[in-house]
């Protein structure tokens, strides 16, 4: 009874007639790159994917090497990080789980590749989560005393099991500063990221969508000819 359903928020890419707003998603780069991406990486998607949101080759390419990515030191051939090429896909800032859970109260930040996915609502979700922090409601304690949020967790209602190991990463309203002069609230940062990491989830996803309409037109002007046809085939048939 505790637990809420992600709230809903407008997005570009909704509906069947939807675009990515790729000026959100590169703000939703920057909300990943400068805070989520401390803790969490996405390695389904390369740096030079950056690309359809508009990257330059040279700006990929500095983007790339700016961040260390899993590698060999040239002189002793031991395993260390080295600047990433466009090549290379988004890090995860830990060299294993055992470092991960040492550094998140013994939880795993999840990779965020295909986060909107792998959650119901998952756009909305990802909104909700992140400005979904709270005090326990009063009620909830007076019921369930024992469920009182354990030290080092975070009460979050749209979280499944409600406390959660992440602190709230979106906590300052123009904690990431946008390069167009969008707001940069915490709601606007959360959906930006949330835009971003329904791209990463789905690039595909509006030309999917649009690939449908010229499907649609062509299927009824394939049935006008066929029965066109047909009507000429037996027209001599009385
Ligand atoms: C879990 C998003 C920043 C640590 C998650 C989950 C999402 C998420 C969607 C999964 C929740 C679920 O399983 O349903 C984000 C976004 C961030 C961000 C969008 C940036 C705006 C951070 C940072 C840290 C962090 C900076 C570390 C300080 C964690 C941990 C979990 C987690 C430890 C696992 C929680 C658990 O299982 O209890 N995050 N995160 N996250 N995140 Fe983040």
């Amino acid at each position: 009874a505790f637990h809420k359903h992600p709230n809903h928020y407008d997005f570009s890419f909704d509906g069947p007639v939807g675009n990515w707003d790729v000026g959100q998603l590169q703000r939703g780069l920057k909300v990943y790159d400068e805070v989520c991406s401390a803790c969490h990486s996405l390695k389904f998607v390369a740096f030079r994917d950056l690309a359809e949101l508009g990257l330059t080759p040279g700006q990929i390419k500095a983007f790339a090497a700016k961040h260390q990515v899993p590698g060999v030191d040239k002189n002793t051939g031991e395993a260390t990080t080295v600047p990433g090429l466009p090549t290379d896909y988004f890090p995860s800032p830990y060299p294993n789980e055992i470092a991960a859970r040492a550094a998140n109260n013994n939880a795993v930040p999840p990779d965020l590749s295909l986060m909107t996915k792998a959650r119901h609502d998952g756009t909305n979700y990802v909104v909700s989560l992140l400005t979904g922090y709270q005090k326990q409601p009063a009620e909830l304690l007076k019921r369930f005393p024992e469920a009182k949020t354990p030290p080092g967790l975070h009460y979050n209602p749209y979280f499944a099991n409600l406390n959660i190991a992440m602190p709230p990463p979106l906590h300052t309203d123009g904690q990431v500063t946008f390069d167009d002069g969008a707001p940069s609230d915490i709601k606007s940062m959360a959906e930006d990221v949330a835009a971003f990491l329904t791209w990463t989830a789905e690039p595909k996803l509006v030309k999917r969508r649009q690939t449908g309409w010229p499907v649609v037109i062509f299927l009824i002007f394939a049935t006008g000819l066929a029965y066109m046809s047909k009507q000429q085939v037996w027209a001599a048939v009385k």
